[in-house]
């Protein structure tokens, strides 16, 4: 049986900038269900948040991080977070990592970061690398990786479970690169990086994989999970038949980029003084709104008065996409779309990562901090996978201890090969669109009761296959699917308001009181968790 002492799943932000801070006396592995940079963020845009300008404070970016959140964040886990992000920036550097330099800067020594704007920040505070910050820092650090000696990268392997051993954990069941077998693996710490849930929506900015496998596999090992109704809905993914999921830059509307209605009507002049600027949640839900109403297919996105130059330097990936579908940002609007971009909620951690289970960690998009609270604020998921990784790294090599358990073999005995894939294809189409029709920006209560009971029969139906079939990837993408799919739906049914992210026009208004939707377990062990308590998360901002 293979041992590591630290088993890192999830090869974006998150898992590699993790596996960069442990120790390198520690066998550490980094797994990916496919190639290296499938995850999200290879494909992030805008940047990072920081603060990094003189006129810029930690306040003020910790205060326009409240104000997204609509008074759900945890203070403390905003401070946290927002007091490190130079000092991240700092570190990505020493791995080598550029970040555009501002241009009217002539002397090279000197010039200071350029910093774009976006949704709900008062201030430039936006690092990036033109619009493919995800790419440039993917290849930085699986470069740092590749380099380290003590960390293996494994692609092509998909986590089915982790195994637990009495309270902790001991290793995992991992899916071979052909798919033909599952290997038990042992493992004194597991991390789980996996990202976010947003492919259980029909359209979405999320590559394939984002099925929130970590959130299902930590419920199944006995952690609670928060605040799954808060996904975030990018406004703006461009609308065209042979592009369904290429998000447009929230960082265009920060170089002023306006969104209008067919006939040039700016509508956001009616829904919020920020205009395009204000948070995601209320760009959405206007679109929404306005699109229902008009009954169009999409509304414009516009920068074509910006110089055509400025315009092919700052985002030349979406002048250049846009370019090969027969749009010239630089002179025509945009069709764009909402569609499902983030998971706010996740598993529920600490500030180091842990959660309830011992030696199970969660960082980056798959775990819930307490920082986006009911609406994540533009580029704050990034710095949130930087600070959480290095603060689990350092917890992680404090209290490393090898576990003496064996995990049990993985048993097949009693699966044979599958028949009817289709199931699993159908399943997994009719999930994402009733998803999409019913647990979207604009809920009622009924919809979420009509989801509510179809995926549970969808759910039975694919336990059923996953315990008389050999598992593939997507059977189990599937089973993990249906699971978060179901905790998302628990979530909204069960908050009687709207707040952030969550809209039910049966309960319009924010209610007095703020409390986190937290998901027990029926495995889930008092003595062991976190701080023992099922309603002990860090403190509110009320
Ligand atoms: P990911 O980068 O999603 O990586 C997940 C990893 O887990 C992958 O390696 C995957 O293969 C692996 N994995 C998953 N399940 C399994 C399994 N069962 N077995 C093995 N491996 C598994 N945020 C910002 O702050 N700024 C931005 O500009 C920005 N732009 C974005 C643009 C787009 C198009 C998208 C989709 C997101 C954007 N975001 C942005 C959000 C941000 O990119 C993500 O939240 C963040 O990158 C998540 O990082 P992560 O490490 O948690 O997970
Ligand atoms: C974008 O570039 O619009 C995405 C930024 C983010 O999701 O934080």
């Amino acid at each position: 049986m293979t041992k590591y002492d630290v088993l890192i799943v999830g090869s974006g932000a998150a898992g590699m900038s993790l596996a960069l801070q442990l120790p390198r006396a520690l066998r550490v592995a980094v797994l990916s269900k496919s190639q290296l940079g499938a995850g999200s963020t290879f494909w992030a845009q805008g940047g990072m948040a920081a603060v990094l300008h003189d006129r810029d404070s930690v306040q003020a970016h910790v205060d326009d991080t409240l104000k997204a959140g609509a008074g759900l964040c945890h203070r403390p886990a905003v401070e946290f977070t927002v007091e490190r992000s130079r000092q991240i920036v700092d570190w990505l550097v020493s791995q080598g990592m550029h970040f555009d330099l501002r241009e009217d800067q002539q002397d090279d020594e000197f010039r200071e970061f350029h910093l774009t704007m976006e949704g709900g920040h008062s201030h430039r505070r936006v690092i990036h690398a033109a619009d493919q910050t995800g790419r440039a820092l993917s290849e930085v650090l699986a470069s740092r990786v590749a380099e380290s000696g003590n960390i293996e990268l494994l692609t092509d392997r998909c986590l089915v479970d982790v195994v637990r051993s009495g309270p902790g954990i001991c290793g995992a069941y991992l899916l071979n690169d052909d798919g033909t077998a599952v290997e038990t693996v042992k493992a004194s710490a597991v991390v789980l990086a996996t990202g976010g849930a947003s492919k259980a929506y029909r359209y979405t900015t999320n590559p394939d994989g984002a099925s929130g496998d970590g959130i299902a596999v930590a419920w199944r090992a006995g952690c609670r999970i928060a605040n799954m109704e808060f996904n975030q809905f990018h406004p703006t993914c461009l609308f065209h038949p042979e592009s369904r999921s290429f998000l447009v830059t929230e960082a265009l509307r920060g170089e002023g980029a306006t969104l209008h209605l067919q006939d040039g009507d700016r509508f956001m002049e009616r829904f919020d003084e920020r205009l395009e600027l204000a948070p995601r949640d209320i760009v959405a839900r206007a679109i929404d709104h306005e699109m229902k109403r008009l009954g169009a297919e999409s509304v414009y996105l516009d920068i074509s008065h910006r110089p055509k130059e400025f315009v092919k330097r700052h985002f030349p990936q979406a002048y250049q996409r846009c370019l090969t579908l027969g749009i010239d940002i630089t002179t025509s609007p945009i069709p764009v779309v909402p569609a499902a971009h983030y998971t706010c909620g996740g598993v529920v951690v600490d500030q180091y990562g842990a959660t309830d289970v011992p030696g199970l960690y969660v960082v980056g998009e798959s775990a819930c901090t307490g920082l986006h609270g009911a609406n994540r604020m533009a580029s704050n998921s990034l710095l949130e996978c930087f600070v959480y990784a290095q603060s689990a790294a350092r917890h992680i090599a404090s209290g490393i201890q090898e576990s003496s358990a064996e995990p049990a073999p993985w048993d097949d005995s009693r699966v044979r090969d599958s028949d009817e894939a289709v199931i699993i294809q159908h399943n997994w189409q009719e999930l994402r669109r009733l998803m999409w029709d019913y647990v979207g920006i604009e809920r009622t209560t009924r919809r979420l009761e009509h989801a509510a009971d179809r995926i549970t029969l969808l759910e039975r139906e694919v336990a059923e296959y996953y315990g008389r079939f050999q598992i593939t990837k997507p059977l189990l993408e599937m089973r993990n699917l249906a699971r978060v799919a179901h905790l998302m739906v628990q979530c909204a049914a069960g908050r009687r308001e709207s707040r952030g992210l969550h809209f039910n026009s049966d309960f319009p208004h924010q209610s007095a009181q703020t409390q986190d939707s937290i998901l027990v377990p029926p495995n889930f062990d008092a003595n062991t968790s976190l701080r023992g308590a099922t309603d002990e998360l860090p403190s509110y901002n009320s």
